[in-house]
């Protein structure tokens, strides 16, 4: 059963409780990310929960190992639901990270963005590159043996990882591109259908939604995708 969330990318709170109020019940899951968390802050996540509404809060975490068990703690006060970490921040941080959890809240790392495409990587790490799953498969071993609840990777990855760690580690695909859509700075892309396919336990979608002429419709599309496969519940 793979759940949206809906990636509130907007300015302000305003914006996004407008885009919060017309979807409605439609959806239940919304991710806070780094430009509205910026600009609208923890009371964000306060007007959230009070419309009973989960929250993803990526903030992408990525320091010291003592900064980031701060932040998580902070988060942890939040009542958010998920929280992400960079995989890359090495072991100490992943391990300071997950002790510093109280509460629900579930720490996803993130593996490697989806807006990186090989070509990317060939020049950040000063090598050839063709396929960035053997990458994304070490980072969420790492990421599990230090006790995290689960990873973001792109779909084209997805059924590695549940192959490989197993059906109680959750995985959130961002980069979901409905056919027709604009890929916009995204490059590991994949439909509604091919990331329930592949497995992922979460769907974060932005854009194709929040950009849309009529978000509901554009929300109903992906969800009638994702039902319409045998075994789904969008
Ligand atoms: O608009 P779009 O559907 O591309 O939005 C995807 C969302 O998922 C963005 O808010 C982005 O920050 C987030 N995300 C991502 N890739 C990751 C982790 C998070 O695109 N690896």
């Amino acid at each position: 059963m793979s759940e949206v969330i809906v990636a509130l990318d907007t300015p302000s709170s305003e914006s996004a409780l407008q885009l919060v109020d017309r979807l409605g019940e439609a959806a239940g899951y919304y991710k806070v990310g780094l430009e509205l968390f910026t600009s609208a802050g923890p009371a964000m996540v306060s007007e959230l929960k009070a419309r009973d509404k989960r929250v993803f809060l990526d903030l992408k975490l990525h320091d010291i190992p003592n900064t980031v068990a701060r932040a998580v703690r902070a988060a942890c006060d939040l009542d958010v639901d998920l929280l992400t970490v960079h995989a890359c921040g090495g072991q100490l941080m992943l391990d300071a990270a997950c002790e510093s959890v109280e509460g629900d809240l579930q720490l996803l790392a993130v593996t490697i963005l989806t807006s990186l495409g090989p070509e990317d990587l060939s020049i950040i790490w000063k090598r050839r590159v063709d396929d960035a799953s053997d990458e994304v498969l070490r980072l969420a071993h790492s990421a599990q043996e230090s006790g995290v609840h689960g990873v973001v990777a792109s779909a084209w990855e997805v059924a590695r990882i549940r192959v490989q760690l197993g059906s109680d580690f959750l995985i959130a695909a961002p980069g979901i591109r409905p056919k027709g859509t604009d890929h916009g700075d995204q490059k590991r892309v994949a439909s509604p259908a091919e990331a329930v396919e592949s497995g992922a336990d979460f769907l974060v979608v932005g854009r194709p939604v929040t950009q849309a002429p009529d978000p509901s419709a554009a929300l109903a599309v992906i969800r009638d995708e994702m039902d319409a496969l045998p075994g789904s519940h969008g």
